[in-house]
């Protein structure tokens, strides 16, 4: 079950999460530094298990021996090997700050985006146009673009590992990074701190693209939501707005207006639902809406019993939603 639900969720945008694959400077910046470390790790390693080796083997004590020449204290020997540690220590602090330069230069004075980690999703607000969405982030390719990063409830975690570092999200205490694509592609993130139930199922997705089809997007977004294309999407918007979605939901262009749960004016561009836990399709959106403890169990979203017919209806209203 969970192998085939990650295969889906593998299947939603980009693949799976790859640690050793930056496709960014501030990524690039770290990975440099993991293999740098890597290698002077593995060297003092295979140095220290060979010394102990080589003792074993050679000198080894035999039948008929006696004790080994004693000897007490030699002050080159400590001299080389405490000086030796203290350089690649020194070594290894010159390094990290200048990858600590790279990957994590200061804040911006205002934020590109401002991402909220939420039990077990994120929102994305983009304060210069107003673009609010979940799950997907879109980003212009080439140049770096500065993230706040906040929660809602307790700590997750904001990871892209092709794109930059880690960083918590702290309710009320605001936390900054820079995220960057070298070229347009598409990118899995995952939350990387344990945040409850479905910590595991908090994936997003950035989209990195042209300024030319970031401008789209972000024009496009800002569009409401179009009237229902037909009676039984108008009988969806109906019920949306009567049973308790519009509590939690947002759809501009409708009554609905609440931001405890993702905003839905756009849904149906998005690429996946439930924070990566299924394709964005109408079959599982249908199975989301008849129950969505069965396709995310933990979730926010309860079960509202709704009949087919009403599930039909909602799906066929939803689904608009481009
Ligand atoms: Cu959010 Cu783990």
């Amino acid at each position: 079950m969970i192998a085939s639900q990650f295969l889906i969720a593998a299947s939603a945008g980009s693949d799976v999460i790859k640690v050793f694959d930056p496709q960014s400077p501030q990524a690039r910046a770290i990975f440099h530094l993991a293999i740098v470390a890597g290698i002077i790790f593995a060297v003092i390693f295979a140095i220290v298990a060979g010394m102990i080796v080589y003792a074993l083997m050679r000198c080894r004590w035999r039948e008929g021996e006696g004790d080994p020449k004693q000897v007490a204290g030699n002050t080159t020997v400590e001299i080389v090997w405490t000086l030796i540690p203290c350089l690649i220590v020194v070594a290894l602090f010159a390094l990290t700050w200048q990858t600590m330069d790279a990957s994590d230069p200061p804040a911006a004075p205002e934020p590109d985006i401002v991402i909220t980690g939420h039990q077990w999703w994120w929102e994305a607000h983009y304060p210069k146009s107003g673009v609010v969405t979940a799950n997907e982030i879109h980003i212009p390719a080439g140049r770096p673009f500065s993230i706040r990063l906040e929660s809602a409830d307790v700590l997750h975690e904001f990871w892209v590992p092709q794109l930059a570092r880690k960083m918590t999200t702290v309710p009320g205490h605001p936390n900054h990074i820079w995220i960057e694509s070298d070229h347009p592609g598409t990118f899995l993130g995952v939350c990387s701190e344990f945040c409850g139930t479905e910590h595991a199922w908090m994936h997003f997705l950035i989209v990195a693209e042209t300024p030319e089809q970031f401008q789209a997007w972000e024009k496009a977004q800002l569009t409401p939501a179009a009237a229902p294309p037909n009676d039984s999407a108008a009988r969806g918007l109906a019920l949306f707005q009567q049973m308790s979605c519009m509590n939690c939901h947002a759809i501009d262009g409708t009554a609905a207006i609440a931001g405890v749960g993702p905003n839905l004016t756009h849904f149906g561009s998005r690429k996946i639902l439930g924070a990566g836990v299924v394709d964005n399709t109408r079959a599982n959106l249908r199975r989301w809406l008849t129950d969505p403890q069965e396709v995310k169990p933990g979730a926010k979203m309860p079960n509202f019993k709704f009949t087919d017919s009403q599930v039909t209806e909602l799906t066929d209203y939803i689904e608009t939603l481009q």
